[in-house]
């Protein structure tokens, strides 16, 4: 290719047929899903304040602090200075402002789902894009509402599990955390610091960094040379006090009791300050390093750190890039190939086969069209290149009778057919 052609920016990709297939029928599946549990779609802006994000997922978390496209808008006037503005890396923080925003209490509004791309400026590798998107859900409301009970925890989760089954993905692993509350924290923090102190120097700058601002995100750290020190740090699960290691055994107990199963994984914090309480991810074995095919938890606090009303919260994220990949074999399966290639033949014809596509595609037919200059020939070839499961012929003679060829190109057989019965003979399949 010459050195000038234009390429799609680094970290950004096409989404092609016959993947696009796939999404549309991962993203139909889920619109079920969410409906038999009552959630309702919302759709927030793409950008939204840089504060939005500092204050909900947190500025020592990597996302903020590394990953996040932000920009200065233009200003009004001269000497006013530009509005910070980032692309949404997640969709929590935005949900929760839109539901404080509309009050959305105040419409019932409590269990909402979204599907959409996201943007983190992160090393782009398989299962890691810098646009990807996410499929997810988030049941905030008043805590007299029920929003805090485990019952809320479990079901999304056993709802998740029933996804993945009903999507066909077999062999995930739903690791299982409670990462407690800020009654919790203060003490584990204490005590992560304490342990951290005399190790502290030989491990990455950014754990340096971390031990003092906010511990607890040692545990994003991905430097393997560190992680024998993080191993042997406390864990947050020791720490939880009585309501929360209750809340905690509700969840598991519930979870037993539906026969959803579940790892606990001690070590598992999420990258994401806004946290409480449960947090969970599901993996899954074949997509290698990048393994989380989901990842979610509870954020109790977060409504009011944005200036909402009490409103505790519970939901997960869905990269659906990852789920595709754990699909991707059946894209051929899921894309729906022609039913029939109309092929005009001789001058007129293209009218004609224009207004027998016309009518057959009423039928919820997928039709394509040939081109009145092909010969017969090169329409057949045409045909079975897309996958035609017939082809039907449109010439002179035939426009003369009302009565077309019909021919199936698996099994050869071919049949003249009335215009009026076209269409029940296409979809009869035979
Ligand atoms: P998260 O763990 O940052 O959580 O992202 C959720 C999922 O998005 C990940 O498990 C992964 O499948 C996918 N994902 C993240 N980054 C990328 C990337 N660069 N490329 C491809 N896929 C990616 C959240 O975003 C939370 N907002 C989830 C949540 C909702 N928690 C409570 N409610």
């Amino acid at each position: 290719m010459p050195d000038k052609t234009i390429r799609a920016v680094k970290g950004m990709r096409d989404l092609l047929p016959p993947e696009t297939a796939l999404w549309n029928f991962v993203e139909a599946a889920v619109r079920d899903v969410f409906r038999a549990y009552n959630f309702h779609e919302i759709r927030t802006p793409i950008f939204e304040e840089t504060q939005l994000f500092a204050r909900a997922v947190g500025e020592e978390t990597d996302v903020v602090s590394k990953e996040m496209y932000t920009w200065e808008d233009r200003a009004r006037a001269e000497s006013e200075k530009g509005q910070s503005l980032t692309l949404r890396p997640e969709n929590t923080a935005g949900t929760v402002r839109a539901y404080i925003e509309h009050k959305l209490w105040e419409r019932g509004l409590n269990k909402l789902y979204y599907i959409g791309p996201q943007f983190r400026r992160e090393r782009p590798q398989k299962g890691r894009y810098r646009q990807f998107y996410q499929i997810g859900a988030e049941v905030i409301g008043s805590a007299s509402a029920g929003s805090e009970s485990p019952a809320r925890d479990a079901e999304v989760l056993e709802l998740l599990a029933t996804l993945l089954d009903r999507l066909g993905i077999e062999n995930w692993t739903l690791q299982l955390n409670s990462v407690g509350c800020p009654n919790d924290r203060a003490a584990y923090n204490e005590a992560l610091r304490k342990a951290l102190e005399p190790v502290v120097t030989t491990m990455c700058t950014d754990c340096q960094r971390r031990a003092v601002t906010n511990p607890l995100r040692v545990f994003d750290c991905k430097v393997p040379a560190d992680q024998p020190i993080i191993d042997k740090l406390p864990r947050i699960t020791q720490y939880l006090d009585e309501p929360c290691r209750i809340h905690f055994e509700q969840v598991k107990n519930i979870l037993k009791s539906v026969g959803v199963e579940f790892h606990e994984n001690d070590r598992l914090v999420r990258g994401l300050d806004y946290y409480t309480r449960t947090a969970f991810e599901f993996t899954h074995g074949a997509l290698g390093a990048q393994n989380a095919i989901l990842g979610g938890g509870r954020y109790d606090g977060l409504s009011e750190s944005l200036g909402g009303p009490n409103a505790p919260g519970i939901g997960f994220a869905i990269g659906e890039d990852r789920l595709v990949l754990a699909l991707k074999e059946s894209a051929e399966a899921v894309q729906r190939k022609p039913d029939v290639y109309i092929a005009p033949l001789g001058a007129g014809m293209d009218r004609e086969a224009a207004r027998l596509a016309r009518e057959l595609r009423r039928h919820d037919i997928i039709a394509d069209l040939g081109d009145e200059t092909f010969r017969l020939k090169k329409s057949f070839d045409a045909a079975s290149k897309l996958g035609a499961r017939f082809i039907l012929i449109v010439g002179e003679n035939e426009v003369k009778a009302d009565s077309f060829a019909l021919k199936n190109l698996s099994s050869g057989e071919q049949l003249s057919v009335p215009r009026a019965e076209l269409a029940q003979k296409i979809q009869s399949g035979s």
